[in-house]
């Protein structure tokens, strides 16, 4: 592929994961914690959210397409990558190690959550709810999962929001960019608490405030 193509599809892999995909993780994160609030608040949320006018194409178009094409393009850079934190420890490089191990662990953790959300319900005929959740959640393998998946997207979108101010060249001088890594930080910690505080709600133990 020539180099003008090449620059097109990475901006746009670029791109694609703030709009719509890291929007998306966000909006997620925060229907997920409505589990706090208890089962009927919980399955009023999903209600809610499905009865939105436009949910297929927007599901299709602006959530599984953008998913699908930064997370197969995503699995295709890690690999071409090269990688050199043995010879080379610094930080940042540790970083990238981070954002591409992240974004495989989250390729498989997005398909096994889908499964257990959308396939799993559909083929036995029964309905996603909170209960649905809980249920799942209780078992060990399932909740350390989940664990690992909210890490894994949180220090994914935090280090990638970084990183993409760094693209876009939004961040330039070395003080730009160790201000936009410890936003990232604090966004991490807050993205990895609402989502550990969202599977303890569904365990009934979730905090509530
Ligand atoms: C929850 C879903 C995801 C979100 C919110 C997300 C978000 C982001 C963001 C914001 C960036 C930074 C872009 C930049 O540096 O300009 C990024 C980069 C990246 N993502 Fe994702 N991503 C997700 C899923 C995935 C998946 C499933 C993979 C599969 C491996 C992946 C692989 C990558 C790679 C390799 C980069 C670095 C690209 C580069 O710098 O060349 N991402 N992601």
């Amino acid at each position: 592929m020539d180099s003008h193509r090449q620059f097109f599809w990475k901006r746009l892999h670029s791109l694609s994961g703030v709009v719509p995909v890291g929007l998306f993780l966000i909006l997620h994160f925060y229907s997920a914690s409505f589990s706090v609030k208890g089962p009927e608040a919980f399955n009023h949320r999903l209600e809610t959210v499905k009865a939105m006018p436009w949910m297929l194409p927007i599901e299709i178009f602006l959530i599984y397409l953008p998913i699908l094409f930064h997370g197969i393009l995503g699995v295709i850079l890690s690999i071409k990558a090269k990688y050199n934190l043995l010879t080379c420890r610094y930080f940042n490089n540790l970083r990238f190690v981070l954002q591409r191990v992240s974004g495989v662990g989250l390729f498989l953790f997005v398909g096994a959550h889908v499964y257990k959300t959308r396939i799993d319900p559909w083929m036995h005929g029964i309905p996603l709810n909170f209960y649905h959740m809980a249920e799942g959640l209780r078992e060990p393998l399932t909740f350390t999962v989940y664990m690992f998946g909210i890490l894994g997207a949180a220090f994914h979108l935090a280090n990638g929001l970084a990183t993409f101010c760094i693209t876009w060249g939004l961040t330039i001088s070395p003080r730009a960019q160790a201000r936009m890594t410890s936003v990232a930080l604090v966004l991490f910690l807050v993205i990895t608490l609402v989502g550990i505080n969202s599977v303890f709600g569904f365990l009934g133990m979730g905090v509530n405030i």
